[in-house]
């Protein structure tokens, strides 16, 4: 089944098409750039060049997947969660698509999109399978927007189980990295100089460590480091912090906080695994690029005798409509399609287990 996916759920406008759980075609159009003068993601501004990007965008995939217009035989699109008046901009062109193709619609959850990217089949080796699990499963969802752990009972089936009660993990990054005089969204960049870095160098707080349930704080990591960047500098301006720091400082800041930060999520990921016994936990989300994560991931899966499962390609980690169009195909093998698509809304606040 041919199934063309649709994000615009932030800041990246995404097409993205599979032949059941193939990709064919994943292409992003980043609005990095377009934000970094921010520091963050300017809701109008995203909004005009989802408007302005999509036509290409929804051109390129085509090409790329060597499929016409009239091979796809089902749509799916993010309806939430997300920002708004991007959301609405992929549902518009969505409804339109589908309309005049006569095809069925999905409306997807961003977040279930993150998590079955790890069925993507990329290559000649067959993919993973939703076969291959055994239920119930965890998924580890890290990103910009968000910070979950999700007890998947079956797909279509999700019970978040820990969330952040204030910042995504993601969002921490990138504010840190900012702090540390690199563009938004720096938190690869912060990665990359945590490399050069010690990551005891500073003492940083892991937020709610002690509290029994599965929730985590990004917040309160956030200012600990704000305030210890300044403790080490004479000017606390914000944006004349970087040239106040030496380069080792730089880095070994970096390595502490990015320590810090994945400790946090792991420890309630132990804390989920001694709960359950989960035999396969996802790892999904654009965090899920980060190599240390990855590493003490793999370490906690090995202990608790688990399989990790990571999306195959950073590509299917970030922002991407692949993963939207996995989930469409999905979804037809087990729930109808919308009907009324003149009333179907955007829900910027969704939930997975909704
Ligand atoms: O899933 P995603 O593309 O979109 C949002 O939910 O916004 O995730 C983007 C987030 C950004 O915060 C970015 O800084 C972060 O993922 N990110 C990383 C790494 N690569 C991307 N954070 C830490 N280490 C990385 N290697």
């Amino acid at each position: 089944m041919i199934v063309l996916g649709i994000d615009t759920s932030c800041d990246d406008t995404s097409v993205g098409i599979v032949n059941n759980l193939e990709v064919l075609a994943n292409v992003i159009s980043s609005q990095d750039d377009l934000h970094a003068a921010w520091g963050g993601v300017v809701p109008n501004i995203a909004r005009r060049a989802h408007q302005e990007n999509f036509p290409a965008v929804y051109q390129q995939a085509l090409a790329d997947a060597g499929v016409e217009e009239k091979d796809i035989e089902a749509i799916a699109v993010t309806y939430g969660h997300g920002l708004a008046v991007s959301l609405e901009v992929g549902l518009q062109e969505a409804i339109k698509l589908a309309q005049k193709l006569a095809i069925p619609l999905y409306p997807i959850n961003h977040s279930e999109g993150h998590l079955v990217a790890n069925f993507a089949q990329t290559g000649e080796e067959p993919g993973l399978s939703p076969d291959d699990i055994t239920w119930p499963a965890l998924a580890v969802l890290v990103a910009g927007g968000q910070t979950q752990l999700v007890k998947v009972e079956a797909l279509g089936k999700y019970q978040i189980i820990g969330e952040t009660v204030d910042d995504a993990i993601g969002e921490a990054f990138d504010k840190s990295a900012r702090l540390l005089g690199l563009d938004y969204p720096g938190g690869p960049q912060l990665a990359a100089l945590a490399e050069q870095g010690n990551s005891q160098a500073y003492d940083l707080p892991r937020p709610m460590r002690q509290s029994k349930d599965l929730n985590v704080s990004y917040a309160g990591l956030k200012t600990a480091f704000l305030r210890l960047v300044r403790s080490l500098i004479d000017n606390p301006e914000t944006d004349k912090i970087p040239s106040q720091l030496t380069t080792s400082q730089k880095a070994d800041l970096a390595a502490s906080f990015q320590a810090a930060a994945i400790e946090t999520i792991l420890i309630k990921v132990k804390k989920a695994l001694a709960q359950t016994d989960y035999q396969h936990i996802f790892l999904g989300g654009g965090v899920a690029a980060n190599q240390k994560l990855r590493q003490d991931l793999t370490t906690l899966a090995q202990k608790n005798e688990a399989q990790l499962h990571i999306p195959p390609g950073i590509k299917l980690c970030r922002d991407n409509a692949a993963m939207i169009a996995l989930a469409g195909f999905l979804a037809s093998q087990r729930v109808k399609p919308a009907t009324n698509l003149d009333n179907l809304d955007r829900d910027p606040q969704l939930r997975m287990d909704e």
